[in-house]
């Protein structure tokens, strides 16, 4: 059963697995990369990372037009929740067997306030084992921190992680971080949206592939990967 992600620009994501549709951090509205428009997109499931409109973005929309369930850390899942949202709440390095898969929250170095001010919680990744047994590890926005490796024990197949520099990560301690997680391919995220957090990616894939065994794979806005099987 293959997995393919699609990319939407900036942090948001689509990943197909097991028959369900995920979107990840579904910004839409006002997200300069984006191909496509919120009503555009369909989803089972909505994961979000953290609580900034960069992430949230289109959630509410999105998940109460398809009915999907959304997971986040208890504040979000709350806030969503009296908005009329489906939500099934998790906290950090709490995983639960959803019907696509174990899906256990990471930590992340960030913030999360939520679009109207409420107290967003910790700001977290997510580290989903699929029911075919493949491993993507989403980090969100975050920087670098020394706890990656044992994410990386769990042995990743696919890292997304931010390299964008001045909100996250930059390329520098992106490449730390892969080196940490030794995941067989890392996807950037979470640069060239806006000019301050412009990056040079290909000359950082670059860097990944002449300093590590993983594989850099680089996606435009639109773009789907099929993850290689074995
Ligand atoms: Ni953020
Ligand atoms: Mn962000």
């Amino acid at each position: 059963m293959s997995d393919v992600l699609t990319y939407y620009g900036h942090a948001t994501w689509g990943l197909e697995t097991g028959g369900y549709r995920l979107l990840v951090d579904p910004f839409f509205s006002g997200n300069p990369l984006s191909p496509v428009k919120a009503e555009d997109v369909t989803a089972d499931y909505i994961l979000v990372t953290h609580g900034h409109g960069d992430h949230i973005g289109d959630t509410v929309g999105i998940a109460k037009r398809c009915d999907a369930l959304v997971i986040a850390v208890s504040e979000i899942a709350g806030w969503l929740g009296k908005q009329g949202v489906k939500v099934h709440a998790q906290h950090l390095g709490g995983g639960f067997h959803h019907p696509f898969g174990y899906l256990k929250m990471t930590l992340a170095l960030h913030g999360s306030i939520l679009p109207d001010g409420s107290y967003g919680g910790n700001p977290a990744g997510f580290l989903l084992t699929t029911l075919g047994g493949d491993k993507f590890y989403f980090a969100g926005d975050t920087g670098l921190f020394g706890d990656m490796r044992l994410i990386g024990e769990e042995g990743v197949d696919v890292a997304i992680l931010p390299i964008g520099d001045n909100f996250t990560m930059g390329p520098d301690d992106a490449l730390r971080a892969v080196k940490m997680l030794s995941p067989k391919h890392i996807i950037p995220m979470h640069y060239n949206t806006w000019d301050l957090i412009a990056q040079d990616v290909q000359v950082w894939a670059v860097r990944v592939e002449a300093e590590t065994d993983t594989r850099a794979v680089i996606l435009q806005p639109g773009e789907q990967w099929t993850l290689p099987e074995g």
